[in-house]
């Protein structure tokens, strides 16, 4: 009998991913506010985005078309999941968790399930810590899921956040493996004193909603694009750089780059940074723009066809809190 122990190792084995309809164009954002198309494809990269529509929709609504796509795909009994990990920065309510709301809908009647708040990181955080639930050896189907109505939170008369943010979700299923295919490494990294450049003001403990929060617009994002943009820049390319190098890996062994959409400038200087050509840089923030937690899992899903089991692949985020982030990947499976 051979006692030797394999290590086990979360394999993401299916990915799912859900975009509303709707769609706001530049052209209808250059009638909204004082913009226009050239600007913000030249600054962002972003040609449109999706709005979720419909009273009573919410972000599990963008949750749980992706999980269901998992659910098809795998055959899978939602009773079967152990766990789902949602992360979001717009909850459908403050609580229970949307992750709690989502497992109703998805009847994932046996899950026990939360959120990660970790703004822009928030996916490769969520997909961290449900390794970690895999690898532990207890848990045998983890669905992290990444999804945000940032349309919620938006300000439509604000020019510098409006053009940016879209609606949009996606998800994937962890499995155990013990053939070395599946989330090998991170590095996550958090700095609060960013705070200031990017948050929230209103419906928090500090600033519970009143009539003064409405009034002082405190329920909308705010941020500081500039200072924003620089930490996104160095903290992106240092941690996807340090992950390379932690790993004896150069640009040359690296299939795919995964980067959080939140502007075409930030993800080409990670490229240059880790060695990367254009070809291997996932990039669909031209049609969803910057959907937050949702970046991240709709890439895989845009990209699923062309990833080939053994790809090392790298994502890597940056978002509000500070957090930021770079995870490498083993893809653990070939789609028909
Ligand atoms: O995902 C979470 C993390 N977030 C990020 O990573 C976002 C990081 N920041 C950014 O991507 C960029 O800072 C923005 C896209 C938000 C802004 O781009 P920028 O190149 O940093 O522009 P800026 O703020 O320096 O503004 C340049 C000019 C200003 O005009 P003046 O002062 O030079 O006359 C702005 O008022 O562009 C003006 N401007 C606009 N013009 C047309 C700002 N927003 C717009 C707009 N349309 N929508």
């Amino acid at each position: 009998m051979n006692l030797k122990m394999s290590k086990i190792t979360a394999a993401i084995t299916a990915v799912g991913g859900y975009v509303p309809e709707t769609k706001l164009t530049n052209a209808e954002l250059e009638k909204m506010v004082d913009t226009n198309d050239e600007w913000i494809r030249t600054r962002t990269g972003i040609s449109e985005r999706r709005i979720l529509k419909g009273e009573g929709k919410a972000t599990s609504d963008l949750a749980v078309p992706a999980i269901q796509e998992i659910l098809r795909k795998k055959n899978l009994d939602p009773k079967e999941i152990d766990c789902i990990i949602c992360a979001t920065v717009t909850p459908d309510m403050l609580f229970p968790s949307t992750a709690n709301i989502i497992s109703d809908k998805v009847g994932a009647t046996n899950a026990f399930s939360y959120d990660i708040l970790a703004a822009c990181s928030g996916f490769l955080f969520a997909l961290t810590t449900g390794a970690t639930l895999i690898e532990s050896g207890r848990y045998k189907k983890v669905i992290v899921v990444g999804a945000d109505k940032m349309s919620s939170i938006v300000d439509y008369t604000d020019r510098t956040t409006c053009i940016i943010f879209g609606d949009g979700g996606g998800a994937v299923l962890l499995e155990p493996s013990t053939d070395e295919n599946g989330i090998l490494d991170s590095i996550l990294r958090s700095d609060g004193s960013g705070r200031n450049f990017l948050h929230m003001k209103g419906g928090g403990s500090l600033n519970p909603a009143s009539v003064e929060t409405v009034l002082a617009k405190q329920h909308f994002i705010f941020q500081d694009g500039q200072p924003v943009f620089k930490f996104a820049v160095k903290g992106m390319a240092d941690v996807s750089a340090e992950l390379l190098e932690r790993n004896q890996l150069t640009g040359d062994d690296i299939a795919w780059l995964v980067p959080h959409q939140a502007n075409l400038r930030i993800i080409d200087a990670t490229a240059n940074r880790m060695g990367l050509s254009k070809d291997k840089v996932m990039i669909n923030i031209q049609k969803y723009g910057n959907t937050t937690a949702g970046t991240l899992p709709l890439c895989l899903w845009d990209w699923e066809k062309q990833l080939k089991k053994g790809d090392n692949i790298v994502l890597a985020a940056f978002g509000g809190g500070f957090t930021w982030g770079a995870t490498l990947v083993k893809w653990a499976y070939d789609t028909e």
